[in-house]
């Protein structure tokens, strides 16, 4: 069968390594008049467009975005799709609003079609923002997981996603148990991991919704499937590690709760983690898992302020994505996510610059999932998934990226002004996915 190569031409950023850990020259690449060639859904080549415009294929005219800024496609490292009808849910911090709205609208899910509608208008919106990877909690119905891997799967987009592990403390009609939840997980996983650009995470809510039991057949699950991700929950309110305390007297802290059932290494993302201590960041740094931060939400619930400085500190640097959190979250965009990820970052009086932010949002996020090596780069070899940000999407964003000088301050104004209206476009596998000005252009 022939090949399907497609190719984009126009301003371009992303990333070869960590700017919080090397210069950024060595690692933050930038071309005025870029090229990006695909084959298969596989970036075969990008760099100038003048060095490499003799690769086109005879007769492919690439799709020409002057004036715009080409990056690799977001990476929303946690998110419920489950909880995309309650956005903005009125005066609670978190485990108020856990009971009165979280564990209401996620009971909705055990019906396969409800599931189905909020999977598919979930996928969309992450299209509509330039997201094109998502780490998802879905409830705890298995039905709620296989809606939203079909969805993906329809739009062929990368994708991980697990049924919630919850087996107390919490309405019965959402509890598993010990062993229905590793079965169910397990059939999941055999299901959908690898099967497309699926990926399956073993997610236990939190510490305070799983028994011992529960958390010690998640940890069996995972040494059996070691390729799949983990995914919960840590360190995000004060009254909630409180609470960890008086359930695992005998452990040392919340991520001692982890750490003694096997949940920790490369592939696990920790939500939140914005009460962490030192040693328990030396801990995640040690064992590889991420943590995903998660501004809009960790102010939206009061939660706290999550320090990225000393997360990322070169001593003992800990793998970092950015998550929108819906719906504690309060915007599937992941420029609005950098733009309160540096409001909180001044805060603490670090200056979160727009290289560092872009990194968290794209191969950083790719690299706490475990998949650095084939999204979140326009580096040749990577998935063709990327974004097309207009610098004029709206009167006043013209105005003020007018006046950019260079690259850096061009992406600091998009994200801290940008939203969904500044993406223009979003492909996914090398394939038109969203198109905003011609939404039936998209695939
Ligand atoms: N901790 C346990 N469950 C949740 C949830 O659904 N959202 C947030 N933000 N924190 C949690
Ligand atoms: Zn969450």
């Amino acid at each position: 069968m022939a090949s399907r190569v497609t190719a984009v031409r126009g301003p371009m950023i992303w990333f070869r390594g960590d700017p919080f850990l090397s210069p950024r020259e060595d690692v933050f690449v930038h071309e005025s008049d870029g090229l990006l060639i695909c084959e298969d859904g596989i970036i075969t080549a990008s760099g100038g467009h003048r060095e490499l415009a003799h690769r086109l294929p005879a007769g492919l005219t690439p799709t020409h975005y002057p004036d715009h800024v080409i990056s690799a496609g977001f990476i929303d490292t946690h998110t419920h799709y489950v909880q995309t009808g309650i956005i903005a849910a009125f005066g609670s911090q978190l485990i108020d609003w856990l009971n009165h709205y979280t564990f209401v609208e996620e009971q909705r899910f055990s019906d396969a079609g409800y599931a189905r509608r909020v999977a598919s208008a979930f996928c969309d919106e992450l299209l509509r923002n330039g997201t094109t990877t998502a780490l998802a909690f879905c409830a705890v119905y298995p039905q709620s997981v296989d809606a939203l891997f079909e969805e993906a799967s329809r739009r062929n987009m990368r994708i991980a996603a697990g049924k919630v592990l919850m087996d107390r403390n919490a309405p019965d009609a959402l509890l598993d148990t010990p062993r229905s939840g590793y079965e169910d997980s397990k059939a999941l996983l055999e299901r959908w991991h690898g099967t497309g650009r699926n990926l399956y995470a073993i997610t236990p809510r939190f510490a305070p919704t799983s028994t011992p039991e529960q958390l010690e057949a998640a940890g069996a699950l995972w040494r059996e499937h070691p390729g799949a991700l983990m995914h919960t929950h840590v360190s995000e309110n004060t009254g909630e590690i409180s609470w960890v305390r008086a359930l695992f007297p005998e452990r040392r802290g919340y991520l001692d709760v982890y750490d003694h059932y096997g949940l920790l290494g490369p592939r696990a993302v920790l939500a939140h983690g914005v009460h962490l201590t030192r040693h328990e960041r030396d801990r995640c740094a040690e064992t590889g898992a991420a943590v995903s931060h998660c501004p809009t939400s960790n102010l939206f619930l009061g939660s706290g302020l999550f320090h990225v400085h000393d997360a990322k500190d070169s001593r003992h640097p800990m793998t970092v994505g950015l998550g929108t959190d819906i719906g504690a979250g309060t915007s599937f965009s992941l420029l609005a996510t950098m733009n309160e990820a540096y409001k909180v970052a001044e805060l603490s009086n670090y200056p979160l610059d727009s290289v560092k932010a872009f990194f968290l949002a794209t191969l950083g996020g790719a690299r706490a999932m475990g998949a650095g090596d084939r999204v979140g780069s326009l580096e040749s070899g990577h998935e063709a998934d990327f974004v097309v940000l207009d610098p004029r999407a709206t009167p006043l964003l013209a105005q003020r990226t007018s006046r950019a000088e260079g690259i850096e301050e061009l992406l600091f104004t998009l994200a801290v002004m940008g939203d969904d209206r500044t993406v223009r476009a979003t492909y996914v596998a090398g394939v038109l996915a969203h198109d905003r000005d011609t939404p039936s252009a998209s695939a």
